[in-house]
């Protein structure tokens, strides 16, 4: 049997806690699917004292980076604090220290993506980030892999959750906007800020990490067309119902021969269409390739199981040896495109 495959956490919140458990209570199951021990050697929290949702042992606990950087034996940081600051430090500083980097970050990529896998192929090391679109759906892995013979044409996306379930309530519902947010945020489907999810920010990034996946470009949210749901009306809604389609929250990105078009919106789907019936909180894919035709691919696009399932698959991937070929092979720091952005 190899060495453990050691693991240290940033960050034990809804996605960190998904994470410990998993690697805590499936030791078997993991370890053979990674066909090495996966062991939990650090967790750094903000507040060590805190109640979680999954007990820690003490002695794993720190809030020092520090330590975690000097330890050798660690092979991977998996970086689930969130925020583009003190993350993106602990991001270049944990590749630095020849630690390889997972996160589900997916501000902390559109903003600062080329900076971090520059360095992660400087330091001959990976950053994987399966979790950081799309939650737990595997839409990095089937671009990467499954369809790796493909040019891709275009990529249209329900990349939010929350205002995929307020666009529900209203549609099926008759809510106006206002009254689905509170549902949202009572049921624990958006924050008390929702801002981000509703103006379009976060599916921008998300949008932005698949474009420089598929057409490899590096195209900030400020190159994008980005249009949110909140000046929807009931009316809006009701009429759309009258001519057979529904509205969504589209991330699409399309090639149109030497142009990139970006943009999210809320956008008219036919009703019977595959992405019309994502409802409530879930997430949706579609990609056509030159060869496969249309994929789609849907499921949970956020919460503490469904992304760390997307999380452990990386550290998988990793301690299996897989990772570091993907990431060769797909060159995230290089955008080398000829396409113009649009
Ligand atoms: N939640 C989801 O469903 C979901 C889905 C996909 C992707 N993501 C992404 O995953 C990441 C984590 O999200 P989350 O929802 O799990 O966040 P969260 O619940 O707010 O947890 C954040 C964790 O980071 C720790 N932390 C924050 N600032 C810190 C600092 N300066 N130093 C040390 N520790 C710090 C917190 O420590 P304390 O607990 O001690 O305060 C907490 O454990 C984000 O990038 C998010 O966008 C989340």
């Amino acid at each position: 049997m190899q060495e453990p495959f050691s693991v240290a956490l940033l960050g034990c919140g809804t996605v960190g806690a998904g994470v410990a458990q998993l690697l805590m209570q499936q030791v078997d199951r993991l370890g053979n699917r990674a066909g090495r021990a996966l062991q939990l050697k650090h967790v750094l929290v903000r507040d060590p004292n805190k109640v979680r949702d999954v007990s820690i042992p003490h002695n794993i606990v720190t809030t020092d980076l520090n330590l975690i950087l000097r330890d050798s034996s660690v092979d991977v940081v998996v970086e689930l604090v969130g925020g583009t600051t003190w993350a993106r430090d602990a991001v270049i500083q944990s590749l630095k220290a020849g630690k390889h980097v997972v996160t589900a970050n997916k501000a902390l990529l559109a903003q600062h993506g080329t900076e971090i896998f520059r360095q992660a192929h400087e330091s001959n090391r990976i950053v994987a980030f399966e979790a950081s679109v799309a939650g737990g759906i595997p839409i990095i892995s089937a671009l990467t892999q499954g369809l790796a013979a493909n040019e891709i044409q275009s990529i249209q996306g329900i990349l939010n959750g929350t205002s995929n379930y307020i666009l529900t309530a209203m549609t099926e519902h008759g809510h106006d906007y206002q009254t689905a947010l509170k549902e949202a945020q009572q049921l624990g489907f958006a924050e008390s800020d929702p801002t981000l999810d509703v103006d379009g920010s976060d599916a921008a990034h998300k949008l932005a990490i698949l474009a420089r996946l598929a057409f490899r470009v590096d195209a900030a949210s400020d190159q994008m067309f980005l249009s949110g749901i909140q000046e929807l009306t009931p009316l809006d809604i009701r009429l759309a119902a009258e001519l057979g389609y529904v509205f969504k929250l589209i991330a699409e990105a399309r090639r149109i021969n030497q142009r990139l078009s970006l943009q999210v919106s809320p956008t008219l789907v036919r009703r019977g269409t595959p992405l019309a019936d994502i409802g409530g909180a879930n997430n949706a894919v579609q990609i056509r390739g030159d060869a496969v035709g249309d994929v789609f691919l849907s499921g949970a696009g956020a919460g503490m199981m469904p992304t760390a399932s997307a999380v452990v698959s990386d550290i998988i991937d990793l301690a299996v040896g897989r990772a570091q070929h993907t990431f060769d092979s797909m060159r995230m720091w290089d955008t080398d495109s000829t396409l113009s952005i649009a």
